[in-house]
């Protein structure tokens, strides 16, 4: 008797840091922002994810570099495995297994890169074939920032206005190789604390309770239009201080949430500064700071300023370690058949 086919694929996929932070979320039951964001795709750093549907199993079993998830990340698994279910007319659960190459403490998030994994991993399991823009869809229902992490370089996600999310996705505006010189520097702190709240829910406490959102909100189609620009001309001198006033805003917005959400320790702050001076030292924007909802630091600079750079916050009492990425690839099938594969795929 022939056996049926298994369902199982591999897909890989890579971290990002947003110049332009996804904050606000207006469904967030369809993962939908509230603004559009711009981010980069990191280099070498990468989440692997095997997804296997099963008839013999009784529930989903997830386990994340080797142990069971907690019940937050689960969920979230489901919800996109269940999305994959109906669009793919399978039933039946699945046994889905994420590494990551990168350990916690090297400063980036896993969300991103293993939402993005898992999408494109389900997705070819099933024989989904999907294009990169439905892919960027559906790891958007894992989470948001992972619709971003589906493209390689640097990537744009579309808030989108229709209610049910068809037009909220990302798409690559421009290659990994188009900046060469740029880099980032991230600055992994001392007891950097664990999340005590999730992102998703976070960020709908800033939208009903920060009173510098809806300023914020306004802010930022210029902002993102003007970050663009400095991207496309290569232009650090514009584009560092938007960087910086871009994270700063996010930053404001944060704390001034009721109850406040501070995320940075005295060294991050410490970092903060130490960018500042170097800049007015230097008397033109030679770095950029940023960071997401965590305590480690993202400092982008040219690769002929890294090292005096990185010998300035290396040195700052309670930073453990500093490792310098560059732009990287998108995501990719490992093993398994799909998005990648001939004819042509849906929307
Ligand atoms: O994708 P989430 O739900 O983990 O939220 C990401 C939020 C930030 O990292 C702070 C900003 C961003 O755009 O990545």
């Amino acid at each position: 008797m022939a056996r049926p086919k298994e369902l199982s694929a591999t897909f890989e996929a890579a971290p990002n840091i947003a110049l332009v932070k996804y904050w606000g979320v207006r469904d967030p039951g369809l993962v939908l922002p509230t603004n559009s964001s711009l981010s980069v795709t990191l280099e070498r750093f990468r989440s692997r994810t095997h997804v296997r549907f099963d008839p013999e199993l009784s529930e989903d079993r997830v386990t994340l570099n080797g142990a069971p998830a907690g019940p937050g990340p689960r969920d979230d698994v489901v919800h996109l495995l269940d999305r994959v279910r109906a669009l793919a007319r399978v039933t039946g659960y699945a046994e889905v297994h994420s590494r990551n190459n990168f350990p916690m403490a090297s400063g980036l998030a896993s969300s991103a890169s293993g939402f993005a994994a898992l999408a494109g991993a389900a997705a070819a399991a099933t024989g989904l074939r999907l294009s990169p823009r439905a892919l960027s869809r559906l790891a958007r229902l894992g989470s948001g920032s992972a619709s971003r992490s589906v493209f390689g370089g640097f990537v744009e996600w579309r808030a989108g206005t229709r209610p049910d999310g068809s037009d909220s996705y990302a798409r690559p505006i421009l290659p990994p190789d188009h900046w060469p010189a740029l880099v980032d520097l991230v600055v992994l702190v001392d007891r950097a604390p664990t999340k005590q709240i999730r992102s998703n829910e976070a960020m709908q406490l800033t939208v009903r309770t920060s009173p510098g959102y809806a300023r914020r909100l306004m802010e930022l189609p210029a902002r993102l239009r003007r970050i663009r620009r400095a991207l496309m001309e290569r232009d650090p001198r514009r584009l560092f201080p938007l960087i910086m006033e871009e994270c700063d805003s996010f930053r404001e917005v944060c704390e001034t949430t009721r109850p406040s959400l501070d995320y940075l320790t005295v060294t991050s702050r410490a970092v903060l500064g130490e960018v500042r001076s170097l800049n007015r030292g230097a008397a033109r924007p030679i770095a950029a700071y940023t960071h997401d909802a965590g305590a480690h630091v993202h400092v982008f600079t040219l690769r002929r300023d890294l090292p005096g750079v990185r010998r300035r916050l290396a040195r700052l009492p309670g930073v453990l370690r500093t490792v310098a990425l560059g732009p990287g690839p998108g995501g990719r099938l490992v093993r398994g058949s799909g998005p990648t594969g001939g004819g042509r795929p849906r929307e």
